[in-house]
C-alpha cells in the first residue's frame, strides 16, 4: 500500500456535484477521507458528511481562477490528491459553435483543469509526494462526427496528463488519466443523445469512482499512466428521433 494509501486523504474533486465526480466524492468520503469538492451547484447532491467541504466556484471564469485557487490552498494546505472531473458537453458541426462557445468549451473542460494542476503541482513535487486523476474520455482518443470541440478538449487534456505525468515520475508524483465511454448522468441532459438504457451499454459514474479509488490505493511505486473504461456495447440513443444505432 502507498503511503497515502494508508493515511486520510485530503483530496480536491472537481465535478463534485454531480455525476461522476459526485461518485467518486461518495466513495472517497466512505472510505474515510476529506473531500473538498469544487462545483456551482450543490443542491443536487446531500452527502451530509463532516469531512465534506463544498466550494461553490465558477471554473469557466479563468481570470479570477487562480486567485481562487489560491485560496483554497491556504484554507486547506493538506490536499495531497486532485481528482480533476469536472466538465460539459457540447456537440454540433463545427459551423454551430460561435467563436466564443469554441473558447467556453476548451476553458472548462481543458484550461480550468491545466490551471489546477499547475497550482498543486509545485508543492506536491516539494513534498515528493501527491497524486492527480484526470477524467478525460473516449472523445479524447479517436475524433468523431460533432465532436471537433469537445474531441480537442479532451485530446487537449491527454496531452496534458501523458506529458506531466512523465514529468512528474521522478518527483514522487503520480498523474493518471481515465477515459470514460459513455456514463449515464446529468452530461446528457442537454444534449440530443444518450446512452441506451441497457446496463451494458453504459457505464454508471460508480464504475469510474471504484476505478479511481482502485488507482489510489495502488502502491505507491506504481502508477496506472492511462485506462480506457467502456460499456460492453456502444449505443446511442437519438431523443428526437428515438433511433438507436
Ligand atoms: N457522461 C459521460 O458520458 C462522460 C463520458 C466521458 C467523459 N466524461 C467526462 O466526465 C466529466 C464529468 O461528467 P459527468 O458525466 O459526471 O457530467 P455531469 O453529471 O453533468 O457533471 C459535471 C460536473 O462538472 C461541473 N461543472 C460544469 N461546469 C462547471 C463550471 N463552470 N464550474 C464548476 N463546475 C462545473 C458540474 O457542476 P455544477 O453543475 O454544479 O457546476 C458537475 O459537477 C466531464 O469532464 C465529462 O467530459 C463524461
Amino acid at each position: 500500500m502507498s503511503v497515502l494509501a494508508q493515511e486520510q486523504r485530503t483530496v480536491l474533486v472537481t465535478g463534485a456535484s454531480s455525476g461522476i465526480g459526485a461518485a467518486i466524492t461518495e466513495k472517497l468520503l466512505g472510505a474515510g477521507h476529506h473531500v473538498i469538492g469544487i462545483g456551482r451547484d450543490f443542491s443536487k447532491i446531500d452527502f451530509a458528511n463532516a469531512c465534506f467541504s463544498p466550494i461553490q466556484l465558477d471554473l469557466a471564469d479563468l481570470d479570477r481562477l487562480p486567485k481562487a485557487l489560491e485560496a483554497l490552498q491556504q484554507r486547506f494546505p493538506p490536499i495531497d490528491t486532485l481528482i480533476l472531473a469536472a466538465g460539459i458537453g457540447d456537440f454540433g458541426c463545427l459551423e454551430e459553435f460561435s467563436y466564443i462557445r469554441i473558447r467556453k468549451l476548451v476553458e472548462l473542460n481543458f484550461l480550468s483543469q491545466a490551471y489546477i494542476a499547475r497550482a498543486w503541482i509545485p508543492r506536491m513535487k516539494r513534498r515528493r509526494q501527491g497524486d492527480v486523476i484526470f477524467i478525460g474520455s473516449e472523445a479524447g482518443l479517436k475524433g468523431s462526427r460533432k465532436g471537433t470541440v469537445y474531441c480537442a478538449s479532451k485530446f487537449a487534456l491527454r496531452g496534458f496528463a501523458q506529458a506531466l505525468r512523465e514529468e512528474c515520475g521522478s518527483c514522487g508524483v503520480r498523474v493518471s488519466l481515465i477515459n470514460p465511454g459513455m456514463v449515464k448522468s446529468r452530461f446528457y441532459e442537454a444534449l440530443d443523445f444518450e446512452p441506451g438504457e441497457n446496463e451494458s451499454q453504459h457505464l454508471l459514474p460508480l464504475d469510474v469512482a471504484e476505478l479511481v479509488l482502485l488507482l489510489l490505493n495502488l502502491r505507491q511505486g506504481c502508477v496506472v499512466d492511462e485506462i480506457n473504461l467502456t460499456p460492453l456495447q456502444k449505443v446511442i440513443h437519438f431523443k428526437k428521433r428515438g433511433k438507436a444505432k
